[in-house]
């Protein structure tokens, strides 16, 4: 047990709460949602007052995108609620509270790379509901919005693509759809530096290099040591049958707070995608 004030990570049985709890060592004191529901206010205080931490990470969230168009109410309880009430908690026991967000709070129509001031326009109910946790948390608070997360723990696409390459001999991914892959394993320790400096604001953090669907899922199988033109492009509109819920075609995030703060750069996505296939192969 560390003498530096814990530091509770809500989410952490999550894919990147599993990370950011191993991020923090020994300070970090991890609730999954059989011990904290983050949607119960009274556990919440109760909890927060007990343990007094210095720093509240909330990495808890209702991920299923495509499942968010049907249960408004949960999303809009876990993803746009919860964080408020956790907000408020933290600034009862003087402690700073760092929210993870989402490229989703975009329409993902801009040309460009967005920036942090960039406007939103969230088109899916998830995006929506993660707009509303980050107006929820107030402007003490950190927001990372990160993107295309993959990680060691929990189901991600290197995952599913490495399991696809395994059964099928062709594989299809859209190639209008492009952003930044992010690995829990490189922003976890820059959650823990954007925690411990209490650096309030917006905070658009991935790693680096453009890639679309299709891109990406070449890149994992050369990576894996398979061939990548197994893997076929396709158009989003030729998705059949259609997601539920629209996926932004340009969810590529500037990390220009980050640089303005004057952190390094994170690194190319091809290295910790490296990594994460010698963990999982
Ligand atoms: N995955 C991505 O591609 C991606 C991209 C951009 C941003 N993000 C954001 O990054 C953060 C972490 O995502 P992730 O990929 O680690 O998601 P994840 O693996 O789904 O982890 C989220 C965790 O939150 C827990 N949870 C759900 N409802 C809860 C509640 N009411 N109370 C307490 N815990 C609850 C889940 O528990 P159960 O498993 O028991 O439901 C899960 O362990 C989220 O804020 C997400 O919006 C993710």
């Amino acid at each position: 047990m560390s003498d530096l004030p814990p530091v509770l990570v809500t989410g952490s049985s999550g894919q990147l709460g599993t990370d950011v709890v191993a991020a923090f060592g020994d300070r970090a004191i991890g609730v999954d949602r059989a011990t904290l529901d983050i949607t119960d206010e009274a556990a919440v205080g109760k909890l927060i007052e007990a343990v007094e931490p210095s720093i509240i990470v909330n990495c808890a969230a209702y991920t299923a995108v495509d499942d968010c168009e049907t249960n408004v109410e949960l999303a809009f309880a876990v993803n746009g609620v919860a964080p408020g009430v956790l907000a408020a908690a933290a600034k009862s026991v003087g402690a700073h509270l760092l929210h993870v967000s989402t490229d989703y709070v975009f329409s993902g129509t801009k040309a460009d790379p967005y920036v942090e001031t960039d406007p939103t326009d969230p088109q899916s109910v998830y995006g929506r509901s993660k707009l509303a946790g980050e107006r929820a948390v107030g402007p003490d608070a950190t927001i990372v919005r990160t993107s295309w997360l993959c990680g060691e723990h929990g189901p991600n696409m290197v995952k599913t693509i490495l399991r696809l390459a395994d059964s099928h001999p062709h594989l299809t991914f859209v190639d209008d759809q492009r952003g930044h892959p992010s690995f829990a394993a490189d922003i976890a320790p820059a959650l823990v530096e954007l925690a411990d400096a209490r650096m309030a604001g917006i905070f658009h953090l991935t790693n680096q290099g453009v890639v679309s669907w299709y891109d990406f899922a070449r890149e994992v199988l050369a990576t894996a040591g398979h061939d990548p033109a197994r893997v076929s492009p396709c158009a989003t509109a030729d998705l059949d049958p259609p997601r539920p819920a629209p996926r932004p075609a340009n969810s590529v995030l500037d990390n220009a707070a980050w640089r303005a703060a004057g952190r390094a750069p994170t690194r190319d996505f091809r290295e910790p995608l490296r990594e994460l296939i010698a963990i999982l192969t």
